[in-house]
């Protein structure tokens, strides 16, 4: 039998992200929306693409819960998105509003899912949708260091004429302004980039990564970014769905790790069949230390402004 993967949301994020599941034959798609006929119509006409990408699975559209039951992974898009001038953090009530909604009737009909959380701002997003859930830590992953990282690994790629095949690269931290771009576990071939790019303009690309987000909305005006996001989401899904043991980043309730407790904040996990399987610590600078302790600090303010902390 097929997996079964819900995405709640059938914007932009969401109907991308069904896109990437189908293309690739991950899994069967149910698409969920609270407007009557977007997920409905977006469903239907991915699905009549299958024929001529040559895949089998399932894309329903709908606006009933009943739909997404026993879902293997659920990962949650509803919410609005930025527009020019907004931050994640302007999000943060109407977002918490949708999410607590949203999480009460995906863990009524599917109990033994594993939720991924994209919505924005993303770290306190995923903390509420873990205290909703009561989930085991295990099973709410939240979705941004992939991106972050993947639009890490594509300035450095750019600067160094290489391939991004030839890129990794770490960015740990929440998902705002005080991400934590890794440049020294950030490599080219194995080669660490910090012997390949000069250190001014290395700060540079971090800091065009930590705005990265920002950079696109002013482009587009009318939302933010969708097509990295939708593939970063999905990594994460395929990651679990083939039990990969894939390391990414990802935002994690952290219980003591990085001297941190109870909170989500990005940090290199491996994600297998049970959904977060482990956390790695790795050994932190006392600069880089610190700059994840702010970052998690400011998680911390957006948590407690909505009761979560
Ligand atoms: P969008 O506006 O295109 O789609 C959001 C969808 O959520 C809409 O179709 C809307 O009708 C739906 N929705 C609203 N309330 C709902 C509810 N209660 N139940 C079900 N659906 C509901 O926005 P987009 O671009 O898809 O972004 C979605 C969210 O993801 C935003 O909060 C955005 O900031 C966030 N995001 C997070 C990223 C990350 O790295 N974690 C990256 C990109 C976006
Ligand atoms: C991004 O980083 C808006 O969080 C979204 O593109």
């Amino acid at each position: 039998m097929r997996k079964k993967v819900s995405i709640v949301g059938a914007g932009n994020v969401g109907a991308t992200a069904a896109h990437w599941i189908a293309a690739k034959e991950l899994a069967d798609v149910v698409l969920i929306d609270v407007v009557e006929g977007t997920p409905q119509g977006k469903a239907l006409d991915l699905l009549q693409a299958m024929p001529i990408e040559k895949r089998d699975v399932s894309i329903v559209g709908t606006n009933d819960y009943a739909d997404t039951a026993n879902s293997d992974i659920v990962v949650i898009t509803a919410g609005i998105p930025r527009k020019p001038g907004m931050s994640r953090d302007d999000l943060l009530n109407t977002n918490f509003n949708i999410m607590s909604d949203v999480v009460g009737k995906v863990v009524a009909h599917s109990p033994n899912c594993i939720i991924i959380v994209v919505s924005n701002p993303l770290d306190a997003m995923a903390q509420t949708a873990f205290k909703k859930a009561g989930f085991p830590r295990e099973r709410v992953i939240g979705m941004a260091g992939v991106l972050d990282s993947a639009r890490f690994r594509t300035f450095i790629a750019e600067e160094l004429q290489v391939s991004v095949e030839n890129v990794t690269a770490f960015v740990l931290g929440g998902h705002g302004d005080t991400m934590v771009p890794l440049s020294r576990y950030s490599t080219m071939a194995g080669i660490p980039i910090t012997e390949l790019i000069a250190p001014d303009r290395l700060k540079e690309l971090e800091t065009r990564t930590a705005n990265g987000g920002a950079e696109i909305v002013k482009h587009l005006k009318t939302g933010s970014a969708f097509y990295a996001p939708s593939a970063a989401a999905v990594e994460m899904v395929e990651a679990i769905l083939k039990d990969k043991k894939k390391i990414l980043p990802c935002a994690a309730y952290l219980q003591g790790e990085y001297g941190i407790s109870g909170l989500y904040v990005g940090v290199p996990c491996k994600l297998g069949a049970k959904g977060l399987e482990q956390i790695i610590e790795i050994k932190l600078t006392a600069d880089e230390q610190a700059a994840l302790q702010k970052s998690a600090d400011s998680v911390k303010e957006l948590c407690t402004v909505i009761g979560v902390a």
